[in-house]
Formats: structure tokens, sequence, C-alpha cells
């Protein structure tokens, strides 16, 4: 036994915290890591690959779920696409709005809202279905699947399993920083890692250096086998896996499903 033995209740970071979300559009845009959303080099490859894989280079309705600041719909809106994105980060909303006003932002959590519009695709990407309670991961499917035109898609980005296998046994780390995500100012923060019941439960222990205050953050992600993901999509006519949004056939830590109705 020791202080982790227990099971936390499911918990993410606080993406909708006015202030977190704030501090996580810095990470968002930041241009020298892959933190929040990947840089936009690799995003414009994305775009692509989804325009025409995914569309055939047609214009489609398109709903993106956990859309951050709007940079896949953004630029699927400049292809000729009509787009929806919804986020319960408000910082990440207002930044897509006013950097795109041709799209529509929905402010509010995917697992409480309607889903409307009759979507050509849907998307939710960058591995966010697996931080979500196993429970709304299904719930989210179901509503997308109902959502959905016939012969609509959907598309996520999940993580494997063996990439989460791999970030539940990481090692104990630390880092510093004068000021970002978890604060205005200097901190340190100690991140520990636990893989349990096919659970990733990270975490993240914040110091302020000026204050002595500390935070805690707990995230969990839900590790899937491949015949796990079929299952939870048993309702789609059918499914496609691929290695990478990027065209690339290299495997790495996330899978693509597109999943036909
Ligand atoms: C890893 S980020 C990816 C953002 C964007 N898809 C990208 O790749 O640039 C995950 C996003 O999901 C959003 N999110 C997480 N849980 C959510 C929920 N329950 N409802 C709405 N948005 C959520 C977060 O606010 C965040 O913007």
């Amino acid at each position: 036994m020791n202080r982790h033995s227990q099971q936390p209740e499911w918990q993410k970071i606080p993406w909708h915290d006015p202030d977190f979300s704030r501090r996580m559009l810095a990470e968002h845009l930041s241009q020298m890591h892959d933190l929040a959303s990947r840089r936009f080099d690799t995003i414009d490859e994305h775009v692509q690959w989804i325009h025409h894989k995914c569309l055939n280079a047609q214009p489609a309705r398109i709903l993106d779920l956990g859309c951050g600041p709007g940079f896949y719909t953004s630029r699927l809106t400049a292809l000729g696409h009509t787009c929806t994105g919804m986020d319960f980060s408000p910082a990440s909303i207002a930044y897509a709005q006013e950097s795109d006003p041709v799209s529509r932002y929905i402010l509010g959590d995917v697992v409480k809202l309607p889903y409307e519009g009759e979507p050509d695709l849907m998307m939710m990407i960058y591995g966010e279905l697996n931080a979500f309670l196993p429970a709304d991961a299904r719930q989210i499917i179901q509503k997308a699947h109902t959502a959905l035109q016939t012969g609509g898609k959907l598309l996520l980005e999940v993580s494997t399993h063996a990439a989460l296998y791999r970030a539940g046994h990481n090692p104990a780390s630390w880092h510093t920083a004068e000021k970002g995500l978890f604060a205005d100012e200097p901190y340190l923060c100690l991140t520990e890692s636990r893989y349990d019941l096919d659970r990733v439960i990270d975490w993240m222990y914040v110091y302020l250096m000026n204050s002595g205050e500390m935070r805690q953050y707990i995230t969990i992600h839900q590790a899937y086998t491949d015949d796990e993901y079929r299952d939870l999509l048993a309702m789609f006519r059918r499914i496609q896996f691929f290695p990478s949004l990027t065209g690339s056939a290299e495997v790495g830590d996330f899978l693509i499903i597109v999943a036909e109705k």
C-alpha cells in the first residue's frame, strides 16, 4: 500500500477554469513544443490528410469536439468546409472565434451538449477521447453516431494501448518554471505516474515558490486495445485504422480511426 493505492475519482486537468485556460492557450499557441496542440506545420499536414482522405476534397459540414483554439476548424473552413468547433475552454473558444469569425464556436462540455447540424464529419483528436471516463466516451460516440449523416464519418485520434502503458510507467520527474501552465509565478512541479486497471494516473504537485502554496492536479487516461476501440464503435458500419494523420506509415503513440455511419 502506498498513498496512491486508492484510485482517485475520474479527473481531468481544469481546461475549463478561466485562468488555467488562459495559461493553456499560451501552450496551444507555442511553436516550441507539441504539448497542447501540434505545431502549425504538423497541423497543416493533418488538415490536408483530413481534406483528401476523409472528405475526398468535397465541401462538408464538420463538427470538431474539443477543438481548442480552432487550429483545425479555421484551416478546414479556409478549404471550403463549414465548421463548428465545441470546447469548454473559455480562452480557447474566445481565441478561435476572434481569429476565425467564419466558423461557429460553441463553449460547452461535449458530454452534455447536443450535437446539431447533421455533420458529414465529426472529429476528436490528439488523444482526448482517452481522457474521458469510459461511460462518457461511449456517450460521446453514441451521440456522434446519432448526429452524423448516413455515410458521415467520425474521425478519432486515440492513444495506443502501448503508448499509455509506457506513459504509466514513466519515472517520477520534476521541472521548474518562472511562469507557465500551472501558475503566473515561479513554481516547481513534481510529476508521478502510475498504471493501474488499464488507466494511467498522473499526479502533478505544484509548489508556488513565492507564496509557498501547494496545488495538486490529477489526470487519468483510459487505455483501450484495438478490439476495445472496435467494440466502442460497434454501431458504425465500417471502421478503418490508420497509423497517423500525416499519411506517414510510422506507428507512433496515436492511432487514427475513421468510423463510417
Ligand atoms: C489536447 S487538446 C486538443 C485541442 C485541439 N483538438 C488540437 O489538437 O489543437 C484537448 C481539448 O479538449 C478540450 N476538452 C477536454 N474535455 C472537454 C469537454 N468535456 N468538453 C469540451 N471540451 C473538452 C480541452 O479544453 C482542449 O481544448
